[in-house]
Order: C-alpha cells, then sequence, then structure tokens
C-alpha cells in the first residue's frame, strides 16, 4: 500500500528514519553490537586473509560505502567485485577470505552464482540481504538481514541505507577486539543512535530537491563528483538518476577529475560535487575551486552552515544536510539525491515505480 504517498519510490524514501530504525533494533545493546547471524563465525572473519564484497548495482554501492569503515575497524584489507565480473575474470577467491555478498532480493542471479563460485572455493560465505528465506539467505554459512521492510519500487532506496547500516554493524562487530579502535567504536555507536533522527531532517529538503530537479529537467546529463566514504553516493546518486529520471548521469571520483573528466566542464553542465566534511574535505574544496574557475555550473553538497566554506560565489547552490559520523554521512548524503531522483523522474512524466526495461529482481545472466 502506498498510503498517503503517489509512488512506492516516495514513501520508501520517506520510510528511512523507520527501516533503519529497524535494521539496528535488538542490535545495539549498552554500546556494544551484537549480531547473531554472526556469532559463530566470528573467529573465522577476524582471522581472514582479506574480506570480499561482492554484489550488483546499489547493493554493490552499499558495499563500497561500508568499506573504508570496515578495513579501518578490522584491519583486514577489504576488495570489491561486481558480481558478473568475478564471474567473467573468474577471480582469485582463496580458502582464507571472507566473502560477503550484497542483495537486497537474495535473488539476483549474478549474485548467486558468484555465490556458488566462492563456495566451491572454500571462501567463508556472508550475506547481507533484506528477503527472510531467499536462495542467498539459505546458501550463504551466516549472515545477517537488514530488516529494512518489503521494498516495491524497482529503484532501491531505503534498501540501500539498511545495507549500509547493517554492514558499519558489522564492522564495529568484527572490529570489536581492538583497544586502539574502542573511542572510535563508541562514537559510531552513539551516532548510529541519532541516525533516525538526523534521516528524518534531510528528509525535510524534499521541497528544495524539487525545486532543484525543476531547474534540472530539461538538462541532458548530470555529473556527481564524490571521493573517500562518498565515492560510493556518487555512484549511487548517479545511478537513481538514470535509472529512474531516464537522465544520463555519472558519479565520478573527484581525484579523476584531472584525468579527462575536466573536459566536459562548460556553463551547462550540471555537476554536484559532495563536500560533507571529512579527511578529503580540502581536496573537494579544491575540486570546487578548479570546477569554478572553469565556469562549472555547480552544485555543492556541504553540512549545515558551511555553505561559505565551499562556495566560491554567492550564486552556487548548496545542498545542506546534516553532519554524522563520517562512515555514516553516505546514509545522510543519498537521501536528497533519492529525492532529487525522484521529482525528476515525476516532472520529466516518466514512471517511477517501475522504470522501463528493469526489473526489481534479476533472476537472469
Ligand atoms: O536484489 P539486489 O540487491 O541483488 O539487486 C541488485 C541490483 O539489481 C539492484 O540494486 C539495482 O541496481 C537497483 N534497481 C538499483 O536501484
Amino acid at each position: 500500500k502506498k498510503g498517503d504517498f503517489d509512488h512506492f519510490m516516495k514513501k520508501e524514501i520517506h520510510e528511512q528514519p523507520d527501516s533503519l530504525t529497524t535494521s539496528m533494533r535488538g542490535r545495539l545493546k549498552d554500546g556494544v553490537v551484537g549480531l547473531g547471524g554472526l556469532k559463530d563465525h566470528m573467529r573465522t572473519i577476524r582471522r581472514s586473509r582479506r574480506i570480499v564484497f561482492i554484489g550488483c548495482g546499489t547493493s554493490y554501492h552499499a558495499a563500497l560505502a561500508a568499506r573504508p569503515i570496515m578495513e579501518e575497524l578490522t584491519d583486514i584489507p577489504v576488495t570489491m567485485e561486481i558480481a558478473s565480473d568475478l564471474l567473467d575474470r573468474k577471480a582469485l577467491i582463496f580458502k582464507e577470505d571472507t566473502a560477503v555478498f550484497v542483495s537486497q532480493s537474495g535473488e539476483t542471479a549474478d549474485t548467486l552464482l558468484a555465490l556458488e563460485y566462492a563456495l566451491d572455493n572454500g571462501a567463508l560465505c556472508v550475506g547481507v540481504t533484506n528477503t527472510v528465506g531467499s536462495t542467498l539467505a539459505r546458501k550463504t554459512d551466516c549472515g545477517v538481514h537488514i530488516n529494512a521492510g518489503c521494498e516495491i519500487g524497482v529503484a532501491s532506496t531505503k534498501a540501500y541505507t539498511s545495507q549500509i547500516v547493517v554492514m558499519v554493524m558489522m564492522a564495529l562487530a568484527i572490529g570489536s577486539d581492538k583497544m586502539s579502535t574502542l573511542a572510535k567504536r563508541e562514537a559510531i555507536i552513539a551516532g548510529l543512535t541519532k541516525l533516525p533522527e538526523k534521516a528524518g531532517d534531510v528528509l525535510k529538503l524534499d521541497g528544495e530537491m524539487k525545486a532543484l530537479a525543476e531547474s534540472l529537467i530539461d538538462k541532458q546529463s548530470l555529473l556527481m563528483f564524490g571521493r573517500g566514504n562518498n565515492y560510493a553516493t556518487a555512484l549511487e546518486g548517479a545511478l537513481k538518476v538514470k535509472e529512474v529520471a531516464l537522465m544520463h548521469s555519472e558519479g565520478m571520483f573527484a581525484g579523476e577529475m584531472k584525468h579527462g573528466p575536466l573536459a566536459l566542464v562548460d556553463e551547462c553542465l550540471p555537476i554536484i560535487v559532495i563536500a560533507t566534511r571529512d579527511d578529503t574535505f580540502s581536496k573537494q574544496q579544491s575540486v570546487i575551486q578548479q570546477l569554478h574557475a572553469r565556469k562549472g555550473r555547480l552544485i555543492v553538497m556541504c553540512y549545515k552552515g558551511d555553505a561559505s566554506l565551499v562556495c566560491p560565489d554567492g550564486e552556487t547552490r548548496v545542498i545542506e544536510v546534516p553532519q554524522v559520523a563520517d562512515c555514516l554521512q553516505p546514509i545522510i548524503n543519498i537521501i536528497p539525491m533519492q529525492l532529487l531522483a525522484y521529482h525528476l523522474t515525476v516532472l520529466r512524466g516518466y514512471d517511477v515505480d517501475q522504470p522501463r526495461n528493469l526489473a526489481k529482481s534479476v533472476t537472469t545472466q
């Protein structure tokens, strides 16, 4: 049921304060993360030579967003694999690996075939899925359900933010034997408890995102530049725009700007730069200055109150978002992008919940 909303996508975007709460329910007690599904395998995971994240589309992006904190808190190298590419390359998977399969539906063909492959190679296989009883849930050695609730819109929204939350909790649980990161872990856990409220705050940008969509309705293309924790946000924001609004959009690693994309910059092409404060902030400020010097049409995402730090002039459009812990910021930052994609789609007159040529669950290769 869509309730008061015109479309499932809009409903699911607005459900995120609740879906994030449900994903964390019963798993954060007295400052400790408990993930029952992983408990018996923790020793093996901690001893693994590397963690390999495997998924497709939005699920892959969620894993990419969680990668930095997983490496930081566990001291285990994390590599990323798009399921179909892993299969094409017959990539090396070792029995000392922990392979984490991320899939909202738990039925994506490429992800399931990659799972068979990793099981054959003897890796410990962990599932992160929204679907209890799915093939992924049944065939993996262990796992965590994301508990985001049923997602109907083809564009994945609330499942994405819950997947990140669950993988951050996994990082906290796996890394919980390290005294050196105790303060950091405590700060993240405190941040998790406030996250649903912050997601509610950022949803108030709905009207602003509609106005931004109105200004972009006739554009051919939209670029998104991110780095660090928010490289995934750029990729995922662009995927949402192309998938539902049927507008060409590309998410780019801002560190690669000078190696090609800079040639595209002119007064017409809109570019969203994610510049919420973290270790990469000064680098993003410099990217903004360089784009501005080339008269780029900039839209900057930053913390509330940071506009004067990131905008080279009074004309640059800003999307001001609330601050959370660095590793949780992608959860907040994607929400305005989801709203933008939604409004662009409605304004351009396309089918929001069932974009052409796409299926909710891709069960063929
Ligand atoms: O069910 P899964 O998470 O395995 O699906 C993977 C992708 O097909 C999916 O995330 C797709 O990219 C979304 N429709 C994007 O919104």
